[in-house]
Formats: structure tokens, sequence, C-alpha cells
């Protein structure tokens, strides 16, 4: 009996106090904030006319940015812009309060306009499909195996040194979130059946069945295929001395039949 009244009374407690934390994140959110972000998280009247550069919506930042980089840009500012460090005014706790407060706003995706958005600023290095065959050096975006959060990452703030550069002003930050998920959208499915077949036709007069093949080299000691990624895997099967091994078999290969493939014997040597 004691037990229970205890559980109850620190589930009360906790409660009270997430509670407490909630209305408090609301409470510095107002006071320091929505002169320029708004209460809802868009942007005031005023926020929207700032210069150089107007606030940004918060909306969109919710289900994509990462905690950690809120609260550098929150405690640290952004240089040159109304976007003053907040670590003056606010402590680490109630910074931890406020983007509690931003992560519980919520945006609907808007695919069509990450379309839109993806055929104006992305489509010269990546093309419409997404696979980059534009002579740019671009990534092959369809193959990419970033999560949501790194690819916002990788638009917000470009690659350094790279022809990827900072999107940021370029887009906002609904373009942002909708271009993401839109890209996101594009990767290859592969297909196992076809992966089946093809293993079938080009490998398994070699391969009896994809447990048999033996990693060579360096990859061999420990590592079974699973330790491989899809890129390296790739470049052991249509690169290289196993072109040569393969009669080269394995050249006349395209991009998503290796996928296909690849899929195909990691199911097979789970
Ligand atoms: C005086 C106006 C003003 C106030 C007050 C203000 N901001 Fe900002 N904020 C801005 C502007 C302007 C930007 C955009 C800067 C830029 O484009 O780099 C910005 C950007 C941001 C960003 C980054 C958005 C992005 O997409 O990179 C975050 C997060 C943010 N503010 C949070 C806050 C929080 C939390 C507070 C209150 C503790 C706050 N801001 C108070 C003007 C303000
Ligand atoms: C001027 C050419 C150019 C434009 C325009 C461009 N990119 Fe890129 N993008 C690149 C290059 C080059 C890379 C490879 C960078 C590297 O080597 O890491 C890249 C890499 C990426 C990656 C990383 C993929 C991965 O798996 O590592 C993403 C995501 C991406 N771009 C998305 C976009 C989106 C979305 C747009 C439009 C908003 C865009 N890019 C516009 C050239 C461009
Ligand atoms: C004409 C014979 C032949 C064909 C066809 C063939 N391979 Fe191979 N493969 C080899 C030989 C020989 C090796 C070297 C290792 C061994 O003896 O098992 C090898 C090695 C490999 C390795 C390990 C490579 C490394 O560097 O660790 C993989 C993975 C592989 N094959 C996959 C495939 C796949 C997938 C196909 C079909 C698309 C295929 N092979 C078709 C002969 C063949």
């Amino acid at each position: 009996m004691f037990k229970i009244v205890t559980i109850f009374v620190s589930l009360m407690v906790l409660s009270s106090s997430a509670w407490a934390a909630d209305m408090q994140g609301k409470a510095l959110f107002n006071n320091n904030c929505a002169s320029c972000h708004a209460m809802d998280g868009k942007g005031s009247k005023m926020g929207l006319k700032l210069k150089p550069f107007p606030a940004r919506d918060l909306t969109a930042l919710a289900a994509t940015v990462q905690r950690d980089e809120l609260r550098r840009i929150i405690s640290g500012g952004i240089q040159g812009t109304a976007m003053t460090p907040k670590k003056y005014d606010l402590d680490a706790l109630e910074i931890e309060y406020v983007i509690d407060y931003i992560l519980g706003f919520k945006r609907t995706v808007n695919l069509a306009n990450g379309k839109k958005r993806f055929s104006k600023v992305c489509v010269s290095c990546h093309g419409m499909d997404g696979r980059s065959q534009t002579g740019m050096g671009a990534k092959n975006l369809v193959y990419s195996k970033l999560s949501l959060a790194d690819t916002v990452h990788t638009i917000r703030y470009g690659r350094a040194g790279t022809k990827m550069t900072s999107k940021r002003h370029q887009l906002n930050n609904a373009d942002i979130e909708d271009v993401a998920n839109y890209v996101h959208g594009l990767r290859y499915q592969h297909n196992l059946k076809k992966g089946a077949e093809l293993y079938a036709s080009t490998c398994k007069s070699c391969h009896k069945s994809p447990s048999t093949i033996k990693l060579q080299g360096n990859a061999a000691a420990k590592k079974s295929m699973s330790d491989l990624s899809d890129y390296v895997l790739d470049l052991r099967i249509r690169h290289g001395r196993h072109v040569a091994r393969s009669n080269k078999q394995v050249q006349h290969l395209s991009d998503d039949d290796t996928r296909d493939i690849i899929a195909y014997l990691r199911q097979e040597t789970k």
C-alpha cells in the first residue's frame, strides 16, 4: 500500500513538474522571442521585416533540426543578424524549456512545394530525377543514406569545399523542410524479386548461393557482408579484380540492378 501511494505521489509530482516546465517554456518564449518570432513561431509582423535577414519560421524546425543545433543558435545567436545571443538573458535550464516549446510546434509538409523548389534550386546539379547525371559532380540523392535531419543540415549549411553551398538564404525553413522530404521521396526502393532473378542469371554459376561468397583481402578476416556498406559492396562487385574473376558478367549491371542484387544478398546472409 505504502509503495502504491509513493508511486502515485511521485507520478503527480513528475507530471505537475512537466506541466510547470511547459508553462515556463511558453512564458519565456513570450517574453524573449515572440516579439520577432510570434507565439506561433511563424514570425511576427516586425520580425518578418527585419534586415538584413527576417526572423525565420521556427515551426519548420521542430521535426528536422536537432536539439543541439537549436541550443547552439539560441545561446550563441547568429552573427550579423537581429538574432543576438540569448545566453545573457536565459540560463541553461531556461534555454532547454524554450527549446521544448519550439519542439512542440507542428507543421504539415507540402511535397508539391518541395518539388517546385527542387526544380528551381537543386535541379541544375542533382537533375530532376535526383540521380545527379548533370556533370556537376553532385551526389546521387536516390541512393543517399542520410537521415531527414542530416539532409536538412546539408541543405541548411552545405558541405565546405564543395559546390553544395548553404541554401539557408535561398530557401526559407518551410521550403527546406519540404525539399528535404521531397528528396527522400526520390529514393530508390530496391526490388528483392528482381534481385533474386538477377542473382540467378548473373551470379549463381559461380556463387551457388550468397552465403557461399567469400570476401577478399582486408575485409575477409573479421567482416561479413553486413559490415560493408552498399557503396563498398558495389565497388567489390562491379569494379577492380572481380570484373575479371566474373568473366565480366557483372559489368552490364546498372546501378539499380546492383542495388537489387545487394538487397537480395543482404536478405540471404542475414
Ligand atoms: C529581435 C528579434 C529576435 C528575437 C527577440 C529573437 N530572435 Fe531568433 N531570430 C531572429 C532573426 C532575424 C533570425 C534569422 C537570422 C538569420 O537569418 O540567420 C532568427 C533565427 C532564429 C533561429 C534559427 C532559425 C534558423 O532557421 O536557422 C532560432 C532557433 C531562433 N531564432 C530562436 C529564437 C529564440 C528561442 C528566441 C528567444 C529566446 C529568439 N530567437 C529571439 C530574430 C530574433
Ligand atoms: C551547384 C551544384 C549544387 C546545387 C545547386 C545543389 N547541390 Fe546538393 N550537392 C552538390 C554536390 C557537389 C554535393 C556533394 C558534396 C560532397 O561531396 O559531399 C551535393 C550533396 C548534396 C546532399 C548530400 C547527399 C549525401 O547523401 O551525402 C544533399 C542531401 C543535397 N546535395 C541536396 C541538395 C538540395 C536539396 C539542393 C537544392 C535545395 C541542392 N543539393 C542543390 C551540388 C549541388
Ligand atoms: C565467373 C564467375 C563469377 C561470377 C559470374 C560472379 N563472381 Fe563473384 N567472385 C568470383 C570469384 C572467383 C571471386 C573471388 C572469391 C572466391 O573465390 O569466392 C568472387 C568474389 C565475389 C565477392 C567478394 C569480393 C571481395 O572483394 O571481397 C562478392 C561480393 C561477389 N563475388 C559477388 C558476386 C555477385 C553479386 C555476382 C553476380 C552479380 C558475382 N559475384 C558473379 C567469381 C564470380
